[in-house]
């Protein structure tokens, strides 16, 4: 029996993964440590997305490297892993680099880990990147060990959409849709362990495509009516979508599913025709808006996050003003915004014209200000109103919980004696910079 810690970088698709890697590692035997430095297996499931996360794998296996030194003195087992979209894209590179890592395997690869650690003692260095998410998915452990009041659920992995500036295609491959069956009987079995909120994942989800017990191909919005029914499932949330296959039937499972959360993570990457083109977004502002609208009318209280890339290749001054007017008109309760980051063997990152580091770092404190001061007031907006939260842990103050808004605020409720996974009617009687506060009604 070994001790293991999992360190997870970049997306919720690896947060999933290196659950159901732990899920792999218990039912083999090993104990899950609760730091680097008590485990004698460590495992790095890394994200490409950008240069700077590339960089902390390199980092970290750095600080590996000494504790197996140190196991080697005393003659210990010591078991090195990098998993991940880096591990995908640049396993030789990871090999040359840091040649006492000893498995090194894509995020399709995931399912074998268990047993790559088991035969490890026999062999030499694993080195495996195929690209096949259905296998993935079949054999994937059906154990299911810790699981918290909100999950991730994947559904669908992958990508075909390209979009010059991103690994993902690479590093995921194609858009792959689980079976509806699957994905329903997996819900099941979190409902059986107390999950109460389950967020669908996948690149695209809105492009999920999968089979259905009825023989019949399911769409999101399917899948969701059919999830809902489930007893004692409170919440559900999808993420991510691609603007661009936004339709009616998920603005009608917002109008009818009342445990679908109105909160929806919509990345608009730029409000620049020009830009968005470039990017190969397949969609321009006007229909990003249009997107907006068909969702805030499925309900009022509709609140919209999203992502953006300031310093596209070929990014002007007028470019960078359509993305804050394009802010400026929705007005984001929350957002997630990058520099662009030219990443190997994307189109975008042979585009002439590539912004100057200093532009970039610029526009974003620009851009950042805008959105946190739209945060700030979303949340500032509930003052003295009332929201529904999930508790999903005890708080740092006797009778406290924390726990979720429907638009994913933090909430402390002060003077409660909830339970974990109870929503309860909160009224909101301070905001703070990334949180609020409130009592139950
Ligand atoms: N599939 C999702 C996003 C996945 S990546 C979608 O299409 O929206 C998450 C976010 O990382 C993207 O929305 C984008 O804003 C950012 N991103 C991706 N590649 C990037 C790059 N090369 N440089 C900077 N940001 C990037
Ligand atoms: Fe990347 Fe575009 Fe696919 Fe999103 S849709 S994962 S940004 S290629
Ligand atoms: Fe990163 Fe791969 Fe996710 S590149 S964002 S871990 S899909």
């Amino acid at each position: 029996m070994k001790q293991f810690f999992i360190k997870s970088y970049g997306c919720q698709m690896n947060s999933y993964d290196s659950l159901r890697i732990a899920d792999a590692l218990q039912e083999a035997g090993h104990k899950s440590a609760s730091s680097m430095n008590d485990a004698n297996i460590l495992v790095f499931n890394t994200c490409s997305i950008r240069e700077k996360a590339d960089e902390k794998l390199f980092s970290d296996l750095g600080r590996a490297r000494l504790k197996k030194l140190q196991a080697q003195v005393t003659g210990d087992d010591f078991i090195i892993v990098v998993t991940g979209c880096v591990a995908q894209s640049k396993s030789e590179d990871i090999a040359k680099r840091a040649p006492y890592v000893d498995i090194i395997v894509g995020p399709q690869e995931i399912h074998k880990i268990a047993e790559d650690i088991k035969n490890f003692e026999k062999k030499n260095k694993i080195i495996r990147t195929e690209s096949n998410a259905q296998n993935k998915f079949l054999h994937l452990t059906h154990q299911f060990f810790n699981r918290e009041v909100s999950e991730f659920l994947t559904i669908q992995e992958g990508c075909d959409n390209f979009c010059t500036y991103c690994v993902v295609p690479y590093t995921r491959g194609r858009e792959f849709s689980r079976d509806a069956s699957d994905i329903i009987a997996e819900a099941k079995k979190m409902l059986s362990m107390n999950v109460k909120e389950i967020i669908l994942l996948g690149q695209n989800v809105n492009s999920y495509r999968g089979i259905g017990p009825d023989g019949e191909t399911w769409n999101l919005s399917r899948l969701i009516f059919a999830l809902a029914d489930l007893d004692g499932l409170k919440r559900i949330r999808y993420t991510t979508s691609n603007p661009k296959d936004v339709d009616e039937s998920i603005a009608l499972a917002h109008r009818e599913v009342a445990i679908l959360m109105p909160f929806v993570h919509l990345p608009v990457q730029s409000g620049s025709n020009a830009v968005l083109q470039r990017m190969n977004r397949k969609y321009s502002a006007e229909e990003y808006l249009k997107c907006i609208d068909l969702l805030r009318d499925s309900r009022s209280d509709m609140a919209f996050s999203s992502d953006f890339i300031v310093g596209f290749p070929g990014e002007t001054d007028d470019d960078f003003q359509k993305t804050l007017d394009l802010v400026e008109k929705i007005k984001f309760a929350q957002a997630y915004s990058f520099k662009y980051s030219p990443r190997p063997g994307t189109a975008a990152e042979k585009m002439p014209n590539q912004v100057p580091e200093e532009r970039k770092s610029e526009r974003l404190q620009i851009l950042q200000k805008i959105l946190n001061d739209q945060q700030s007031s979303f949340n500032e907006g509930y003052v003295g109103g009332h929201l529904n939260v999930l508790v999903t842990k005890g708080g740092r103050h006797k009778n406290q919980q924390v726990g979720r808004s429907e638009y994913s605020q933090s909430v402390a409720i002060c003077d409660s004696y909830l339970e974990i996974g109870d929503v309860a009617r909160v009224k909101i009687t301070e905001s703070m910079s990334h949180s609020l506060v409130g009592v139950v009604v």
